[in-house]
């Protein structure tokens, strides 16, 4: 199966939700479907239940929160629960993206008390991993990035981690200042993820069309984890169809 899904972050109100949920609704996913591609879409927390009810059943978009708290609840002022993700429509958790470990002290520790978290509750966890230039420049890039998937699947029995996604982000590609990658520096990384980790691999960070189908071609790039490319449902739904017709 190939995975190809976007994360909106910090963007869209409710009736731009509603827009580009609707815009999937009225896809035809025939080929998509055909091809054993799986779309997933992770709007922020606010418009999950939008995007949920206005999708409808027909669709195969499965739905994704951008993070979640390891307890179920509690006093922790504004933060959200698995159930509560789970309860608005999401049935994955993106987790360590590497905005929430710059910008709001995500660790390791962390990132790993939420995976279980949410495997506990039977969702999927979409955990991040990515090594920041420094890194990558004085070689350490695979480290790093194995470093963190160690730690995030740390206690994950065996049988469970297949259900864990991960997706190799690096710091470098990502966002507006980012450095596209090439597939000459995805390829060991993401081989040294596939080594340690039975479920899918993803690539995330500066996809576009233009260097979808290079990424996906990479031996273990099980899928693309889309930013800006996708933020239009057109550039999410183009790619869906990239992916497609090359599996097909
Ligand atoms: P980008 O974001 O595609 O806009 O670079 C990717 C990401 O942060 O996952």
């Amino acid at each position: 199966m190939t995975w190809v899904g976007t994360s909106w972050k910090m963007n869209r109100l409710l009736a731009g939700a509603r827009s580009y949920a609707a815009a999937l609704r009225d896809h035809d996913w025939s080929a998509v479907r055909r091809a054993g591609v799986q779309p997933f879409v992770v709007p922020p927390a606010t418009a999950l239940d939008t995007v949920r009810t206005t999708l409808g059943s027909a669709t195969p978009v499965l739905l994704g929160a951008q993070d979640a708290h390891w307890e179920d609840a509690g006093a922790w002022t504004g933060e959200l629960s698995v159930p509560q993700v789970a309860d608005a429509g999401a049935r994955l958790v993106e987790l360590g993206h590497s905005e929430r470990r710059e910008h709001f002290a995500e660790t390791d520790r962390t990132v790993n008390l939420k995976v279980h978290a949410v495997l506990r509750h039977g969702l999927r966890p979409l955990v991040c991993v990515g090594e920041p230039d420094e890194v990558r420049g004085r070689g350490g890039g695979v480290d790093h990035v194995v470093a963190q998937a160690v730690a995030a699947l740390d206690g994950v029995p065996a049988d469970r981690r297949a259900h864990v996604l991960l997706a190799y982000e690096p710091v470098w590609a990502i966002g507006e200042h980012g450095r596209p990658a090439r597939p000459e520096d995805v390829a060991p990384v993401v081989a040294a993820l596939a080594d340690l980790h039975p479920g899918p691999v993803l690539y995330g960070g500066s996809v576009s069309p233009a260097n979808a189908a290079a990424l996906l071609d990479v031996p273990h790039v099980d899928g693309l984890f889309v930013g800006r490319a996708a933020w239009e449902p057109e550039g999410l739904l183009a790619l869906l169809e990239l992916a497609a017709g090359r599996t097909a």
